[in-house]
C-alpha cells in the first residue's frame, strides 16, 4: 500500500471544476490548523508537496494530488478559522461542504481531530453533519506526540481521544474507524495508508 508516485493536480473552488477522470478519493478535512497538509506530506514522504504554515488559513481550494497514477488525496481548507474574513470562511464551508455532498468518487472523508488538546465543539458539530448526511468518514487523531505537561491540567492524547469517542458516541450508531497519527514521527501512516487500500477495493 506504499505511495510510489504523487503530483498535485489542480486547484478547485467547485465541485465541478474537480478531476474528472472518475478515480477514487479521499479528503482531509479539520479545524484550520489541525495538521492536513503535513499529514498529506506524511503519507507521501514528501516534504513540501503540500504547503502548511504555523499560522491558521494557509489552505484555501480544493487540492487533488494523484497518486499512484490510481486514485486521489484531497487537501481542504480548514474550518473554525475566526481571524479569516467572513465571506472566504462562508465561501469554503459552502464549496466544501457542496464537495462532500456532490462528490460520487469520493470514497471516505478523513475528519482529522487534534489529540494534544481537549475536544472542540466545532470538531463534534463538523462530525455529526458527516453523520447526518451519511457521508463515510475515518477519524485521524493528529499530533498525537504532543504532550502537554499534566501539572497544567493538560490530559495525554490518548485520554483526549477516548474523551472525544464518548462524546461522539451519542450520535452515530457505530463508531466511525479512527486511527491515532503524528506527522513528526510518522506514526498512523503505514495504518491509513492499509485502511485507504481496504476502502479502495470494497
Ligand atoms: P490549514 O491549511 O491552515 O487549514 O492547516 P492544516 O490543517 O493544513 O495544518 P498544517 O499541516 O499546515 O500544520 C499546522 C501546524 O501544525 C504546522 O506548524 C505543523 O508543523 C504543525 N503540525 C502538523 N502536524 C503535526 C504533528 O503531527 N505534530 C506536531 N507536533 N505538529 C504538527
Ligand atoms: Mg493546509
Amino acid at each position: 500500500a506504499q505511495i510510489m508516485q504523487a503530483d498535485f493536480i489542480k486547484s478547485s473552488v467547485k465541485t465541478q471544476d474537480c478531476p474528472s477522470d472518475g478515480l477514487p478519493e479521499f479528503a482531509l478535512v479539520g479545524r484550520s490548523n489541525v495538521g492536513k497538509s503535513s499529514l498529506l506530506n506524511s503519507l507521501v514522504r514528501r516534504k513540501r508537496l503540500a504547503l502548511t504554515s504555523k499560522k491558521p488559513g494557509k489552505t484555501q481550494c480544493i487540492n487533488h494530488f494523484k497518486i499512484n497514477d490510481s486514485w486521489y488525496l484531497v487537501d481542504l481548507p480548514g474550518y473554525g478559522y475566526a481571524a479569516a474574513p467572513q465571506e472566504l470562511r462562508i465561501d469554503w464551508e459552502k464549496f466544501t461542504k457542496d464537495y462532500f455532498l456532490n462528490r460520487p468518487t469520493l470514497v471516505s472523508v478523513f475528519l482529522l481531530i487534534d489529540a494534544s488538546i481537549p475536544a472542540k465543539k466545532i470538531d463534534l458539530e463538523y462530525a455529526s453533519w458527516l453523520g447526518e448526511n451519511q457521508i463515510p468518514m475515518t477519524l485521524i487523531f493528529t499530533k498525537c506526540d504532543k504532550r502537554k505537561k499534566r501539572k497544567n491540567g493538560g490530559k495525554r492524547p490518548e485520554e483526549n481521544v477516548n474523551d472525544f469517542q464518548d462524546l461522539i458516541r451519542s450520535f452515530f450508531q457505530t463508531a466511525p474507524p479512527w486511527i491515532m497519527t503524528s506527522s513528526v514521527t510518522n506514526q498512523g501512516r503505514d495504518e491509513i495508508l492499509l485502511h485507504m487500500a481496504q476502502l479502495r477495493n470494497y
